[in-house]
């Protein structure tokens, strides 16, 4: 069997869980724990070998917020629909609820309407149709001294930071304090708490050109807490950072969620941020919401074709070409071309090594990935398996039964 499995295709962080069984339970037994990488050479047996793209380390775990589903919804948005002077129709028919203690990631193409559907949540942008209800109160029905009130409850972060140059870190931070006429002892305690939590303390008297850019978007999160918000919003927080500090905005925001409960509405074009931290997405296209839900769903079984086209770098769906070539010379007229989908537990178990064995089949992995979302493993290994048609059959109707689904491919 070993040899079978030498081949395993390897995106960057396929290990041998699926087949193998997981660093867990082999902790609690004899064996060793692998990570295969595919040399070129090794491709001529049956591997292919994807570039790796993910600029998350998939190591670090963010667990989502323990309150994140049993809460009622903090926005309620029914039918909304945004057309900009000129005629652009930025958003329509727009049906979503935002959950209070959730990360809430958009992604879509550009142009699609995230910004102005972020910016409806805060009414930055006035919808043209249809309502939003923020705590259960119709946003679109708030007087002006009303909904400056509400937006304190709202915090927002931006791509390029948006802070005074000419003020200090402490001083960006505490500028919405100032603005809501906090008394200035409890804007110094509260700047000081907040300087802490976004780790600055030492920065606090530096100016906006003297710090990094990540220290830069740390401020910009601490200043839209200092209201203490209930919901902060993002629009592509991460973008203009680098990969290791995006890295550490992402477990800041993921903290944050955690440990104040706070709901975050994301959007980014990088599905690795959504992957890493989000609980729930919604998919917008040319304005319309195309498809919504768990992360796991979603990015394990897109429905739409705009999703999958978003997701074609992070999902390892496609099938390079060659590996139906390679199928067709290692099955030589016989045996079964197999796209296995695997989800949650059923990679922990060693399930085609036992198929393989009970049913005397050879197998052979031909293209393969295998990841985490949410802690939760998934992934997608294409096989060829050889053996009797009965024992082909029966393995099928074995892994399906492990809540491994079994699509059969033309070789
Ligand atoms: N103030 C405005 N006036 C007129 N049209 C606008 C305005 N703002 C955005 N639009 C248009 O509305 C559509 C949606 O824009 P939006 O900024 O919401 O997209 P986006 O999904 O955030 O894109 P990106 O990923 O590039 O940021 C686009 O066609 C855009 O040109
Ligand atoms: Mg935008």
């Amino acid at each position: 069997m070993a040899d079978n499995l030498l081949p395993l295709a390897n995106h960057k962080r396929i290990d041998m869980n699926a087949i193998l069984g997981t660093p867990r339970s082999l902790a609690t037994g004899p064996g060793r724990f692998w990570r295969a990488y595919i040399a070129p050479q090794l491709a001529a047996f049956g591997g292919s070998a994807q570039p790796a793209i993910d600029s998350v380390r998939p190591d670090e775990q963010f667990a989502p917020s323990a309150s994140a589903r049993q809460f009622p919804s903090l926005f309620a948005l029914r039918g909304v629909g945004k057309t900009y002077d000129g005629g652009v129709r930025a958003l329509r028919d727009i049906d979503l609820d935002i959950r209070e203690g959730e990360i809430f990631g958009i992604i879509g193409r550009s142009g699609a309407g995230k910004s102005t559907l972020l910016r409806t949540l805060n009414q930055l942008e006035r919808p043209s149709e249809g309502s939003i209800h923020f705590e259960g109160r119709d946003l679109l029905s708030l007087d002006a001294a009303e909904l400056r009130t509400v937006r304190r409850r709202i915090g927002m972060i931006f791509q390029h930071f948006n802070l005074l140059s000419s003020r200090t870190v402490a001083g960006n931070i505490a500028l919405p304090l100032e603005l809501a006429g906090t008394p200035k002892v409890q804007i110094e305690t509260r700047v000081a708490k907040l300087l802490e939590l976004v780790g600055l303390v030492e920065q606090r008297d530096r100016y906006p050109a003297q710090i990094s850019g990540g220290q830069k978007q740390r401020v910009g999160i601490a200043r839209a807490l200092a209201t203490e918000p209930r919901v902060l919003l993002s629009d592509e927080a991460t973008s203009a950072l680098d990969p290791e500090t995006t890295q550490s905005i992402l477990a800041l925001l993921a903290d944050i969620n955690r440990r104040l409960g706070l709901t975050i509405v994301l959007i980014t074009h990088q599905m690795q941020v959504i992957k890493a931290v989000a609980h729930r997405v919604a998919v917008l296209d040319d304005g319309r919401l195309a498809e919504q839900g768990e992360v796991a769903d979603i990015f394990t079984r897109p429905t739409q074709e705009i999703t999958r086209t978003l997701l074609r770098e992070v999902i390892g769906n496609e099938m390079p070409p060659g590996v139906r070539e390679r199928a067709a010379r290692l099955l030589d007229g016989s045996g079964r071309l197999w796209r296995l989908a695997f989800r949650g537990q059923s990679v922990d178990r060693p399930v085609l090594a036992e198929a393989a064995e009970r049913f005397t089949l050879k197998i052979n992995l031909l293209h393969g990935y295998i990841d985490e979302i949410q802690g939760l493993p998934f992934g997608s290994l294409v096989v060829a398996a050889s053996g009797a048609a009965s024992a082909l059959d029966a393995a099928a109707a074995f892994i399906a039964a492990q809540e491994i689904s079994v699509e059969e491919l033309a070789p």
